[in-house]
């Protein structure tokens, strides 16, 4: 049985749709990458996947259980978040907390958990993300590939059952962006489900057991990874993947 299945996601911005009947269907350890041009939509998606957004039509099934993605309530909402990580361009840690008060936060706050076992638990994802010696550093003390394997930590602390990766290396520098795809690649190998968009187009090929191309909205071309980029299918796939290719 899928992890997540979402069908038919719609949503429109002041009567412009910007999603049109977007579905997907993800299996325990899989790696989803999502790619398109500006403007496609994959951020709207991914934000309606974590109700971040609420979606105009939609209906979702997570771990079990059905959800009308158009009409959430709060209860509900909070059963889906609480195993689903999310991680943002911009890291969105807290300025005024350590790297491990950042990562303990939401355990102790929104968990209860004890201040102890909360910490415990953060040093051990600091750990994983290699991040444990600058425990105490603050984000203005970190570089930005430090601050993303931080929230990456923050989103790991909470033992989700999937994480949603929002273009997480495109506000790193180039000598960056390495770090980060690195604690990905061995989250994936670990079997984390993942869904990623991202522009990073190697590590999509290498390490996203599927890809999806959204464009305008609908998917317009989806498959397993590596036939994906051996062999697109669709002409506007083809073209797309040759212009990022030379983008550099
Ligand atoms: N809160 C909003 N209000 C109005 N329009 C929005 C809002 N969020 C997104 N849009 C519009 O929806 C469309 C899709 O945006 P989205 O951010 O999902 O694209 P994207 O594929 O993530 O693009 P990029 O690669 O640039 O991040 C765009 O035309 C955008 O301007
Ligand atoms: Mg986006």
């Amino acid at each position: 049985m899928a992890l997540l299945k979402v069908n038919n996601v719609a949503k429109s911005f002041d009567g412009s749709p910007v999603l049109n009947g977007v579905s997907l269907s993800v299996e325990q350890g899989d790696v989803i990458a999502i790619i398109g041009p500006s403007g496609g939509g994959k951020t709207t998606f991914l934000r309606c996947l974590n109700f971040l957004e609420t979606a105009d039509q939609g209906t979702m099934k997570f771990d079990g259980k059905s959800y009308d993605m158009a009409h959430m309530s709060s209860k509900e909402i909070n059963e889906v978040r609480r195993h689903t990580g999310f991680v943002f361009q911009n890291y969105n840690l807290f300025r005024n907390k350590t790297a491990l008060q950042n990562v303990t936060e939401g355990l102790i706050v929104a968990r209860k958990m004890n201040k102890e076992q909360a910490e415990e638990i953060g040093m051990r994802m600091l750990e994983k993300v290699g991040m444990a010696d600058r425990a105490n550093h603050y984000p203005s003390q970190m570089s930005g590939g430090q601050q993303q394997r931080t929230a990456i930590a923050r989103a790991l602390a909470q033992s989700p059952k999937i994480i949603y990766f929002d273009e997480p290396t495109s506000a790193l520098d180039p000598e960056l962006i390495g770090e980060v795809l690195s604690v990905m690649r061995d989250l994936a190998n670990e079997g984390m489900t993942m869904i990623v968009v991202t522009h990073e187009l190697e590590f999509a090929k290498q390490v996203s057991s599927k890809t999806i191309f959204l464009e305008g909205g609908v998917i317009v071309e989806e498959g397993p990874s590596k036939e994906f980029f051996a062999h697109p299918e669709r002409p506007r796939t083809r073209e797309f993947l040759r212009l990022e290719e030379t983008r550099f």
